[in-house]
């Protein structure tokens, strides 16, 4: 398959560090060292499926095509008003469109899982053209009350359209299931039957386990992609890796000996916004001019599940 068009959007509430210290005990200093982060995006007035809306239809006028001419819609979300239908089936209603549809929640790298399920698609010769959406609002999972988490995370919806062609040049999902790393939990309906007590739960999170997860994976599985996809670190032209943390980042960045200037980063004013990170920066990135064509891309994701993927995409 290949990448034919981006598109994202964002929640108007921009929360910079020194806001959020009016009502935690933070401050800026701490958040930006720690993270890199300075401001986040934060739904308020906001539905998550019309920012969903937003990105898809940026993505599709992008492309120049309509809704008819997507035969499959996968959508990437965590979280959202819906316990069912899936998010996919309220974005296809606002949007005017009934093709095949299905939501997967693989948390942070479930654009990347998106385009894995695409790829196969293609490969069986089923669709000619796939669009997907991911949107996200973490910052309704997470206690305001808890400075370690709250301050991480930023809400929005990134969306890209895939077509036929030969520019994925590799793909790899990698588990390593171990759900109390980042979890969160909510009651089910009673019934007669079931006695086990049920307990909502904030996002819980074990931050420096995820910390070392995130770079350790992300290192070993962007190597172990080139390698796979026969290309080297130095063919590599832009790393558009998940913006969970600056330092996450660079630790990445350090463990594969690669210079800054090829990491593109927009984790500075918004936060970590689970699937839709990946695709609101490759959607910033394509905005601004910063591909070119035959550049390669690598992307790389990893989050709750433990689940972690990458991607290598020729432009
Ligand atoms: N403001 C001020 N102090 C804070 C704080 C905040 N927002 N959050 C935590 N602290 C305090 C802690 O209470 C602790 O205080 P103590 O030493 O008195 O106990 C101190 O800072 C150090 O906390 P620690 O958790 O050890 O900090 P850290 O350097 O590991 O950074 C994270 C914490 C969460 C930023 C870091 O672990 C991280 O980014 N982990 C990965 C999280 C992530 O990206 N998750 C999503 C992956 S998809």
């Amino acid at each position: 398959m290949k990448l034919i068009s981006t598109g994202s959007a964002l929640p108007k509430r921009q929360v910079s560090n020194d806001e959020l210290s009016q009502f935690l005990d933070t401050n800026d200093t701490w958040i930006s060292t720690r993270t890199g982060i300075h401001s986040r995006h934060v739904i308020s007035d906001e539905l998550l499926e019309d920012l969903a809306v937003e990105a898809a239809r940026k993505a599709l006028d992008m492309a120049g095509l309509g809704v008819q001419d997507i035969d499959f819609f996968i959508c990437s979300n965590v979280v959202n008003e819906y316990m069912t239908p899936g998010l996919s089936c309220v974005v296809a209603h606002k949007m005017g469109f009934a093709c095949p549809m299905i939501d997967i929640n693989c948390a942070c790298p479930g654009f990347i899982y998106a385009m894995d399920i695409a790829e196969s698609y293609f490969l069986a010769g089923k669709v000619n053209n796939v669009l997907i959406v991911c949107a996200e609002e973490p910052t309704r999972m997470t206690s305001w009350e808890d400075r370690s988490t709250c301050v991480l995370f930023g809400d929005g919806a990134g969306a890209a359209v895939f077509t036929r062609g030969d520019k994925l040049k590799g793909i790899k999902l990698t588990a390593e299931p171990s759900p109390d790393k980042i979890c969160q939990t909510r009651p089910l309906m009673p019934t007669p039957y079931v006695t086990k007590e049920e307990q909502e739960t904030p996002l819980l999170m074990k931050g420096r386990e995820v910390f070392r997860f995130a770079v350790t994976t992300s290192s070993r599985d962007i190597r172990a992609l080139l390698e796979q996809s026969g290309l080297t670190l130095d063919r590599v032209n832009w790393f558009m890796i998940h913006q969970a943390n600056l330092r996450i980042i660079d630790a990445i960045r350090e463990e594969l000996g690669v210079d800054p200037g090829r990491f593109p980063t927009n984790i500075g004013d918004h936060g970590n916004s689970s699937s839709a990170s990946c695709p609101i920066l490759l959607d910033e990135c394509n905005r601004k001019g910063l591909f070119k064509p035959g550049d390669i891309l690598v992307f790389s994701a990893f989050g709750a599940g433990l689940l972690s993927a990458a991607a290598v995409l020729e432009w």
